[in-house]
């Protein structure tokens, strides 16, 4: 059942979703009606709701996407379609030490704090305490039964890295190609290196300083296109609108010294 402090997705009539957090004396005000949220508590999840203008709400659970795009940001997000590829390739799974950076919003953090589970643990080294703010207020609310699964250093990464045996390292920021040095120190051998980069320039740059290092082996550079489809009826076709351009994905796995 539904409970006070929990957040849950409104969905409205015409589709649209409404993320609150649920308090006995608030409101969601909509066009459609005003709909309290004493209405929502103690309804399991798919319940129906009238707003004050009789018209249906339905409430669920959010995704972790859902909270990934309402969540607050100052900075770009990894997507989670994005997300979701770099986890599969990268092979992140549960149990896992994966040193994440920059942090950003914490959006790429809440996707691999999901995918790490209880069993693991996210480092993010973040060069600004705004941002570390940030993603840690974000998940503690979009994620909170994982906060304790995560540790942030106020650090710029260039200069190194404290921590070591980690069976991942995700890079979102500009230089990527800086933290290679400090890499076998800290990566296990076998494991793998994921960066998320806009730009081809920057994927370029990198992709010839892993290559340089003769250290990494499986250098794939990936892009993802996700083309939504319209359908109803007889009318059944892409969408219009599609997000254009995210970034691009590489991934490396790092390995012994050899000849
Ligand atoms: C694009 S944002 C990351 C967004 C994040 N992946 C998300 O999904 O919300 C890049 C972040 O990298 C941080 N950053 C840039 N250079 C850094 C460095 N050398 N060390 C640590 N953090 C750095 C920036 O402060 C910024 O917060």
């Amino acid at each position: 059942m539904f409970a006070p402090g929990e957040m849950v997705l409104l969905v409205d009539p015409t589709g649209k979703r409404h993320l609150v957090r649920l308090a006995e004396a608030d409101t969601l005000h909509h066009h459609l009606g005003a709909v309290h949220h004493a209405d929502v508590i103690g309804q399991p999840e798919g319940a129906r709701v009238r707003s004050s203008q009789g018209r249906i709400f339905t409430a669920v659970r959010p995704r972790l996407l859902d909270s990934i795009f309402e969540m607050p940001r100052k900075s770009g997000i990894v997507y989670p379609k994005d997300a979701a590829h770099l986890i599969a390739w990268a092979d992140i799974a549960p149990g896992h030490r994966v040193l994440e950076s920059g942090v950003g919003s914490g959006a790429l953090t809440l996707a691999l704090l999901r995918a790490v589970s209880d069993k693991g643990q996210v480092i993010g080294y973040e060069q600004r305490a705004d941002f570390i703010e940030l993603a840690l207020n974000n998940v503690r609310t979009f994620a909170e039964h994982s906060s304790g699964n995560l540790l942030l250093r106020e650090k710029n990464v260039y200069d190194g890295l404290v921590d070591e045996d980690l069976d991942r390292i995700v890079l979102d920021l500009p230089e990527p190609w800086h933290v290679l040095p400090h890499v076998p120190s800290a990566l296990k051998q076998g494991g793998w290196l994921a960066a998320y980069n806009p730009s081809v320039i920057q994927v370029s740059q990198l992709v010839d300083a892993l290559r340089a290092t003769q250290r990494y082996i499986q250098v794939e550079t990936h892009e993802v296109l996700l083309r939504g489809w319209h359908v109803q009826g007889a009318a059944v076709r892409p969408e219009h609108e599609m997000v254009g351009h995210t970034g691009f994905i590489t991934v490396a796995r790092l390995v012994a010294e050899g000849n």
